[in-house]
């Protein structure tokens, strides 16, 4: 694959194989790829800068507090001018100040500072590699959405053998432009003063839903949807951003809540049901919460036992339906309704149902078949369905799947208001 044009960021740590960096700086030079490298301390006892920039055709950064190199680029516009950024070799350190958000010299700062997708290449020891804090950092990162390729199994430069052993060039390669393929920026989910007052949602009033509900069987057990909520607040973020003010009513998630945004707990689809009730009236509703359809008629006020009489059957009773609820709503039905069907099959067919049934004006369509891996990941790939037809989103990072619903809901907010008479 080409990478012309593609703006790349190493960052190189400091393990043994950053010798290794130097062959995939040269493949990515072959193929066309622009390349800014930052050099951590300890890099600069494997490698020297001076062979670093020979091959990369241009200045080695390593320095947060350099007079010149702030004043020519500034490590923020560093951070931000690459498409992708890559840590290779990513060591234990470098990996755990990513995990913990520390920023006490240029590369961590840059990491911590940017808008774009990290690829990290791992490269430690096995006992470092199979700690439970690295462990517990790798799973962090994961969760933030870092993208990782290796490390490899095989003998260590300290005479072990086991996983830790950075990837080769070309597996860093393929990986960067699997990367490259997809978006990779990460939309910030603040707004500013500016989109405030002149966002394209500015002065109007948005509600969401997300995550799941939890409906009590007894005080210990549940029953649930899969939902990790990340789409809704993301939808909720983007909706602040485009200016509006924003009610995010959120069932359990393991998520903060998106900075500057009120929002309200709930656990169950009934309180769920209340709370929009309470945020009404609105402009738009999104209803990207997962609701369980069905509660039990009556949750057990102790813990249900086992018995050796078998299983014990549910009673279930339907819950109510909060989007059907908004769109049908006489007095306060908010202009635009969004409704969202997760399904396996038929997903488009379903949708359409949906939205008749329903009788909202969006449904927004995700395959969550396990085949399209969205479940609980960072990123989405939907299809919005109107009356009017059908528009399929490429697969984005689940902001920019949020950004793009959001601007075609202020577009057809603003339709509507032109075709009709009182703003
Ligand atoms: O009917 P189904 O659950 O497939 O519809 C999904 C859509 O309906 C989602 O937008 C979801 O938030 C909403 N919904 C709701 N209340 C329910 C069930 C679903 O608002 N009880």
């Amino acid at each position: 694959m080409a990478l012309t044009g593609k703006r790349i960021l190493i960052i190189i740590g400091g393990g043994i194989a950053a010798y290794k960096v130097l062959d995939l700086i040269r493949r990515l030079r072959e193929r066309g790829a622009s390349l800014r490298i930052v050099m951590t301390a300890a890099a600069k006892e494997f490698v020297t800068p001076l062979s670093v920039a020979s091959l990369a055709g241009g200045k080695v950064f390593d320095d947060l507090f350099s007079l010149t190199d702030e004043t020519e680029i500034g490590h923020i516009q560093l951070s931000r001018d690459a498409d992708l950024l890559v840590v290779a070799p990513a060591t234990a350190d470098l990996l755990a100040k990513m995990a913990q958000g520390l920023a006490n010299e240029l590369a961590s700062t840059l990491l911590l500072a940017t808008d774009k997708k990290i690829l990290v290449a791992p490269s430690m020891n096995l006992r470092m590699w199979l700690h439970p804090a690295t462990r517990r950092n790798m799973a962090v990162l994961h969760r933030d959405g870092v993208l990782v390729v290796g490390p490899d199994e095989g003998d260590m430069a300290c005479g072990e053998y086991g996983p830790g052993r950075m990837s080769e060039p070309p597996a860093i390669l393929a990986a960067i432009e699997a990367a490259l393929q997809g978006e990779t920026r990460i939309a910030l989910p603040l707004r500013s003063r500016s989109q405030e007052t002149d966002g394209p949602l500015a002065g109007r009033r948005v509600v969401v839903t997300s995550g799941p509900t939890h409906e009590p069987l007894d005080p210990v057990r549940y029953i649930a949807n899969r939902s990790s909520g990340k789409q809704g607040h993301a939808l909720a973020a983007a909706a602040a951003a485009a200016g509006a003010e924003v009610v995010l009513i959120s069932g359990p998630v393991t998520l903060p809540d998106p900075v500057g945004i009120a929002t309200k707990h709930v656990e169950t689809a009934a309180e769920m049901a209340a709370a929009v009730e309470a945020a009404l009236p609105a402009d738009i509703f999104i209803a990207a919460a997962a609701v369980a359809d069905w509660r039990a008629a009556e949750a057990a006020p102790d813990k249900i036992k086992k018995s050796t009489d078998g299983a014990p059957v549910l009673q279930l009773v339907e819950n109510p339906d909060i989007l059907a609820t908004v769109a049908q709503h006489s007095e306060k039905r908010p202009r635009i309704v969004v409704g969202f069907a997760a399904e396996t099959t038929d997903v488009l067919a379903h949708a359409k149902a949906k939205l008749a049934r329903k009788g909202c004006d969006v449904i927004v369509a995700n395959d969550v078949s396990s085949a399209a891996d969205v479940m609980g990941g960072d990123e989405n790939q939907v299809t919005i369905v109107t009356k009017a037809g059908v528009e399929a989103l490429p697969r984005l990072h689940k902001y920019a799947v949020a950004e793009r619903l959001v601007a075609r809901f202020a577009a057809m907010f603003k339709a509507m208001l032109k075709d009709g008479s009182d703003a």
